[in-house]
């Protein structure tokens, strides 16, 4: 959910972005079937659904697992009661305090599961059935890993020792969501069997593993074939798929469907090389997006999201491992419009989402992944949208072209013009509906208040719509409370500042 990294060298890519994303789920294995297909919530966008609609969202589609990114209070009640099981998680930006030395981090751990998980465990109605608690995420990623790799272990020991003295051992586990870059692809060979750890990081990860060995937590890795197929040239694109393509392993001999097997078990060979061959392993993050690059489509993330869920309930396992059945959280529910894009490289960020950001859904999927996948999944219910009011770049100007890009690049810098880019849903519009989107978009991320359309008078309000049939104009929702809004207006601000040059090029 954080950053995927993607180092452009293509052979790294082909196999880093398999792994991001596969978090090992636990123990309870009961050896024949699966266990039920969890989802990613992730709350990083403008205007989020509020949790009360989100969670019957989940209900509704017979979601029965979820995992969070953080422990925010009102997303944890409305899930309290409802048997939702649930992973919590603790940001990277509480492990150096949870790693401290001198007993503060043990301290600091300690607070942590009485604010953060025993509160929400104990409650008159049932609580919230925490099973797992994410310690940072994808902490030896890239550029996260000189910050907190190595505050990694500490983290997750004193988080551990803080779950069973809070008497928890054996009912919540610690786990850390793993990119897929914590394996070791500089000249590897392609085969699977010769998965192993970075060696920069080799010590750390016999550690962490013997850590999940002793508490019965599960290893948990992100995998993501989106990325082998974007970044490694020449990779063939139905094995980024289920099926189509086939590659044997020179030693073991055993072939291969899909990069997403050749993955898991590039990571099942690592856990043997650091003594864990049997640790079960959790998929933390698997999916498709669906806008902002030229193999983010709908009818690309249907097909993924679709051919995956029917190979996990199959309920046999990878080539290495066939008696595991998948264990998986699909990445995501929702798109998320605040979503870091990497200085604007990385568009397809905020359009993982099985739906949109309003809670409709993009495309027919079975979550149950039993076949029936010409069905639609059920839309959230209960959104209130703001009023059918666009703003649009008033006709019979002819502003100065570069007058007119700044004011879009402004305007883009505040809110989401993701899928003008490259490859999205809203390329190859002229450049006065590139205005026009742009305008629009931040028009929406402020509430429609009429100043946000101005633009010095180049914009204008209009009740139609001004869709095309690819490119569709966003409305904004009516929430969260008006008094909360100014807060997360600054917080848009920064999280989409970096973004939108190239629009400007484009004008
Ligand atoms: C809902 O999911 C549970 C567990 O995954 C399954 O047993 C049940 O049959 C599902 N119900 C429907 C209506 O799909
Ligand atoms: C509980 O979690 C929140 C959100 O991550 C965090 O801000 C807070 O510091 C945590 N409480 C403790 C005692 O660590
Ligand atoms: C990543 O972090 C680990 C743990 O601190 C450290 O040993 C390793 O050298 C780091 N790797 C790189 C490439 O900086
Ligand atoms: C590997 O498998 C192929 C196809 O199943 C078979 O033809 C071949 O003999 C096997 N090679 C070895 C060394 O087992
Ligand atoms: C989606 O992308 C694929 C290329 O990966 C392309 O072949 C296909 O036509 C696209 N589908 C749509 C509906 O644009
Ligand atoms: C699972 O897939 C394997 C390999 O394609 C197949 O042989 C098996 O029959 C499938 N099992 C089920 C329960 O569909
Ligand atoms: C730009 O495209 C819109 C919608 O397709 C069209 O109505 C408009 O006339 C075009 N404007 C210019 C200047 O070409």
């Amino acid at each position: 959910m954080a950053l995927r990294w993607t180092s452009i060298s293509g052979f790294r890519i082909a196999f880093a972005g398999i792994v991001l994303l596969l978090c090992a789920a636990a123990a309870a294995i009961d050896g024949s079937q699966a266990a039920p297909i969890g989802v990613n919530w992730g709350d990083m966008a403008r205007q989020p659904l509020a949790p009360e609609v989100v969670v019957k969202l989940l209900q509704s589609n017979n979601i029965s697992r979820v995992k969070l990114f953080d422990t925010k209070a009102p997303i944890l009640e409305a899930l309290s009661g409802t048997g939702i099981e649930v992973m919590v998680g603790a940001p990277n930006s509480l492990l150096p305090a949870l790693a401290a030395p001198g007993g503060n981090g043990e301290q600091a751990a300690a607070d942590w599961v009485a604010q953060n998980l025993t509160r929400f465990l104990r409650r008159a109605d049932g609580g919230v059935k925490i099973r797992y608690v994410a310690v940072g995420n994808e902490p030896f990623y890239g550029p996260n890993n000189a910050t907190y790799g190595h505050l990694c272990l500490p983290a997750l020991r004193n988080v551990q020792k803080a779950i069973g003295a809070a008497g928890l051992g054996g009912k919540v586990f610690a786990t850390v969501p793993f990119s897929a870059d914590v394996l070791d692809e500089a000249g590897a060979s392609p085969d699977p069997s010769s998965g192993a750890f970075r060696p920069d990081i080799a010590a750390v990860m016999r550690g962490i593993v013997a850590s999940y060995v002793e508490t019965g937590a599960p290893f948990c890795v992100n995998l993501y074939p989106f990325i082998n197929l974007v970044y490694s040239t020449g990779f063939p694109s139905d094995f980024a798929f289920f099926g189509a393509h086939s590659s044997r392993d020179s030693v073991t001999n055993l072939t291969y469907h899909s990069v997403f097997d050749a993955m898991f078990d590039r990571v099942v060979s690592a856990l043997a090389k650091v003594g864990a061959p049997a640790l079960p392993i959790v998929v933390g993050e698997v999916g498709w997006p669906t806008d902002g690059n030229p193999v983010a489509n709908v009818s690309n993330a249907q097909r993924f999201n679709n051919e995956l869920l029917a190979h996990v309930a199959n309920g046999s396992g990878s080539p290495l491992r066939p008696d595991e059945p998948f264990d998986i959280f699909l990445f995501g529910l929702l798109d998320e419009n605040l979503k870091d894009l990497l200085d604007g490289i990385t568009p397809y960020e905020r359009h993982w989402g099985i739906f949109l950001h309003d809670g409709t859904p993009k495309y027919p999927i079975d979550l149950s992944g039993r076949g029936d996948s010409g069905s639609w999944p059920k839309a959230a219910v209960g959104v209130k949208h703001l009023d059918r009011k666009f703003c649009v770049l008033s006709p019979n100007l002819h502003p100065d072209p570069v007058v007119l890009g700044q004011k879009v690049d402004f305007a883009c810098a505040h809110s989401d013009c993701s899928a003008l880019q490259v490859g999205g849903s809203c390329s190859g519009l002229n450049s006065s509906m590139i205005a026009s989107y742009a305008f629009n978009n931040y028009f929406q991320f402020n509430y429609q208040q009429a100043q946000f359309c101005n633009v010095d008078t180049l914009g204008m309000v209009v009740t139609t719509d001004p869709s095309t049939e690819r490119c569709k104009f966003p409305l904004g929702l009516d929430y969260p409370a008006a008094s909360s809004r100014s807060l997360l207006i600054a917080r848009g601000t920064i999280f989409s500042a970096l973004f939108p040059f190239l629009l400007f090029l484009v004008l």
